[in-house]
């Protein structure tokens, strides 16, 4: 029998459905990581890529991080980049600098040289998935998660993090052709990649485009959103869609033409403001993740804030609006999650 949460006895199917059940629920972008002690340990025996590469790891790393802080939902413990280094481009971290790609892919001929993406490539990431899903109880769900095409290619094209993204902003103006190939690809393997993590039991699936914020809403539209859409509108109907991007208020009209189930919204932007902007759509977010370094008093003031700007609790899933810094407090961070369930508890 599948254990599968359903919207009916799940707080965070139920919010994805525009609707409200026991409670607003609660997960954390980034939950499972660096700030909690168990995850630490574990990463002083096993390097990064070894941990996403083990079925068994991931779902211990997923489960315990979920289990710990009390949220009503699991994210999948992999990475974004995964993609990338499974189609050629060998991923690294150096301390201190975040993630590194190899090589990086600047003409039509360097996309070309990417092997395509095979479903198959990432099978330890879908096993890992169907342990999570085996380990969660039944009102807990499971969110898989892809980076969208155009933040993958922010990484692929300027081979790590970036401030002005200036070899791809070229790419898009001097080299269409290469970047609409390369946009093409990763959309694909998006799909693929997705649908294979959604087989295995995934609830729903988040499409992180953390970096698109660096393009005006005329940008996005021409050179993004196409496949946004596209990689949308695969899911709708079968499991919701959330998409979450930073510094992208001035895209959100934009990103619910993309057909989302679910907007994310970051902390810069007024959660007030998105409600009464989109009334119809289900919002996550949007906590400040620095608030969790503040006391409780100051912590239980800011959430009473975004409880109040959101008015209704239904469509409404609390998370933070961007990933837990790595040496948030873990007390706080349970506190966070208790406290949004008290205050909202039918
Ligand atoms: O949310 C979760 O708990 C699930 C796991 C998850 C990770 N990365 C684990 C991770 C998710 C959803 C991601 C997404 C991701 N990865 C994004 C989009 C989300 C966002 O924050 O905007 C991006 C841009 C990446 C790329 C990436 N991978 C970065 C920038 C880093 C941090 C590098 C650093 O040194 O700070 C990573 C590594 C990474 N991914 C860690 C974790 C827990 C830290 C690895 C470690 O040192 O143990």
């Amino acid at each position: 029998m599948s254990n599968k949460a359903t919207a009916v006895e799940s707080p965070f199917l139920a919010a994805c459905h525009g609707g409200f059940h026991k409670h607003v629920p609660v997960w954390l972008m980034r939950q499972a990581g660096r700030y909690m002690v168990e995850y630490r340990e574990l990463r002083e025996k096993v390097s990064f890529l070894e941990l996403c590469s083990s079925p068994d790891l991931i779902a211990e790393v997923t489960l315990h991080a979920c289990d710990k802080i009390h949220a009503d939902a699991a994210i999948l413990f992999a990475d974004i980049l995964l993609i990338p280094d499974a189609i050629g481009q060998k991923l690294s971290f150096v301390k201190g600098m975040g993630p590194r790609l190899e090589s990086p892919v600047r003409s039509l001929a360097d996309v070309e040289a990417l092997k395509p993406f095979e479903t198959g490539m990432l099978s330890h990431i879908y096993d890992g998935v169907r342990l999570i899903r085996q380990g969660l109880p039944e009102d807990k769900s499971l969110i898989g998660f892809a980076g969208a095409p155009f933040t993958v290619a922010s990484y692929m094209v300027e081979g790590g993090p970036s401030k002005n993204f200036l070899h791809m902003k070229r790419m898009i103006l001097e080299e269409p052709q290469a970047w609409s190939s390369l946009m093409e690809r990763l959309t694909v393997a998006t799909i693929d990649y997705l649908e294979a993590q959604v087989s295995a039991g995934a609830d729903a699936v988040q499409l992180f485009d953390s970096w698109v914020g660096c393009l005006s809403a005329d940008w996005y539209r021409a050179y993004v959103k196409p496949y946004v859409k596209r990689i949308v509108s695969v899911f709708k109907g079968r499991v919701p869609v959330i998409l979450f991007g930073k510094g992208t208020s001035h895209l959100l009209e934009d990103f619910a033409e993309t057909g989302c189930d679910v907007m994310g919204v970051d902390y810069v932007t007024s959660m007030k403001d998105v409600r009464r902007r989109f009334p119809d759509l289900v919002l996550q977010g949007n906590l400040d993740p620095a608030v969790l370094y503040a006391d409780r008093d100051t912590i239980k003031r800011e959430v009473v804030k975004i409880l109040d700007d959101i008015g209704s609790f239904e469509g409404f899933i609390f998370n933070l609006g961007h990933g837990i810094l790595p040496t948030t407090p873990v007390d706080n961070a349970i506190y966070l999650v208790d406290l949004v369930h008290e205050l909202t508890q039918s």
